[in-house]
């Protein structure tokens, strides 16, 4: 039998909540909390209407933490930057299915450069249409707001969309993991992780909460517990 989820579930703070003068110290609290991953949310302000940052950005985080730096590209024609961002320092690289007519060779050429490759749904973007894909990707995100922002509300349905995909991932017997992004809080993550999640994004959740390094703690424990038998 294939092991089709990781054995704990994974906690992927997003810098787009931190104080982006102050990334370095985000990064060590963010490293000595525990967390497993960092979500680093790219925007060019055509796929979505936010501006955020780049490859120089990446490279520079990559000399202050040890963590897997997951770079999620909302950025039109993806394929023109994912290596750079992989040569950058990304371990995880994600891209819009929505904005790649091409998405098999993005996806091939992200594993060829030897990082993660995953595929990322909008809310209206039906799981189905991944099924094609099954097998070369390594996670899939599915975005729980609409991109562009953080601080938005979670939208409830993707619960049903993650048990969905999680059922296609057994039934094809392939292996990858279920990424959510987007109004991720306590209210949410034992939920999504009983729903088949294995790695929650988690913006306003940590790093607007008054102790960040706790807030990580209470979601991991959450996620934990929602996974036992
Ligand atoms: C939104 C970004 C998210 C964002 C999540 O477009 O992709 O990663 O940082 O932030 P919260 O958790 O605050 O919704
Ligand atoms: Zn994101």
């Amino acid at each position: 039998m294939v092991a089709l989820r990781p054995d704990i579930p994974l906690l992927a703070p997003s810098i787009l909540s931190a104080d982006f003068a102050k990334l370095g110290d985000a990064l060590a609290m963010l490293e000595s909390a525990g967390a497993e991953v960092v979500h680093v949310d790219v925007m060019d302000g055509r796929f979505v209407p936010n501006i955020t940052l780049g490859m120089p950005v990446v490279a520079a985080m990559r000399k202050y933490t040890k963590l897997p730096l997951d770079c999620h590209l909302m950025i039109v024609e993806p394929s023109r930057y994912a290596l750079e961002f992989v040569e950058a320092g990304a371990s995880w690289v994600s891209v819009h299915q929505e904005a790649d007519p091409h998405i098999h060779r993005t996806l091939d050429s992200i594993r060829k450069a030897g990082a993660k490759a995953g595929v990322v749904l909008n809310p209206g973007t039906p799981v189905e249409t991944l099924t094609d894909l099954f097998g070369d990707f390594d996670f899939v995100l599915l975005m729980s707001v609409n991109p562009g922002f953080g601080g938005q509300s979670f939208i409830p349905r993707i619960l049903d969309k993650a048990r969905r995909l999680d059922a296609l991932r057994t039934e094809h017997q392939t292996p990858f993991l279920i990424q959510v992004d987007g109004g991720v809080s306590l209210m949410n993550a034992s939920e999504l992780v009983k729903a088949g999640a294995d790695c929650l994004v988690a913006g306003n959740a940590v790093f607007k909460a008054p102790d960040p390094a706790g807030a990580i703690h209470e979601l991991q424990l959450a996620m934990r517990t929602a996974r036992k038998p």
